[in-house]
């Protein structure tokens, strides 16, 4: 059985994430959405519970059920590597949008696999109608009273429409 492990903030998640985690889960058997608990970037916005949560929802609302059945969604702190481990994953699954994530997506995959070489990076470019989203992006919009509805499910710009005045 082969096992991808998806990392990331997901804070929150867009249609770019749920459309790199379908195309992953057209190929391999189990794909475990793992939503790093503390994103260093700044405090999530969505709690992690809430963020588990959300990208189930939005999975079920969003994939075709025998994608849908193919993807688990958890929470993790620590390292990916070791969460990997945990959930017998030898793929990390990462999405590229543009050039500019190249760099980091590079530092990462080689860090992880110096961490733990049976842990290999598969790379899906983002579809092009989504290349150009990013989460933080989603949340200074919503946060000015912006219409997200292009990017994220219903569920997630609903949830953010109703929290915009506390970002
Ligand atoms: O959605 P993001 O914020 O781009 O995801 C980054 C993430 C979660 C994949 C990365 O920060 C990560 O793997 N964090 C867990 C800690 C870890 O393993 N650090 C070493 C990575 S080389």
């Amino acid at each position: 059985m082969k096992i991808a492990v998806y990392p990331g903030s997901f804070d929150p998640i867009t249609y770019g994430h749920l459309d790199v985690v379908s195309r992953a889960a057209a190929v391999f058997d189990l794909v475990v959405f793992a939503v790093l608990v503390n994103p260093q970037k700044s405090a999530p916005v969505f709690p992690t519970e809430e963020r588990v949560k959300v990208i189930r929802e939005a999975i079920d609302e969003c994939c075709p059920t025998d994608i849908a059945a193919r993807i688990e969604v958890e929470s993790f702190d620590g390292l990916t590597v070791d969460f990997c481990r945990r959930r017998g994953a030898t793929f990390v699954v990462r999405g590229l949008r543009a050039i500019s994530d190249f760099e980091s997506e590079m530092q990462m995959a080689h860090t992880n696999r110096k961490l733990a070489p049976e842990v290999d990076a598969v790379f899906f470019m983002t579809a092009l109608e989504h290349s150009y989203l990013s989460s933080s992006l989603v949340k200074e919009i919503a946060a000015f009273g912006g219409d997200v509805s292009q990017m994220v499910p219903p569920s997630v710009a609903s949830r953010l429409a109703g929290r915009s005045r506390g970002l």
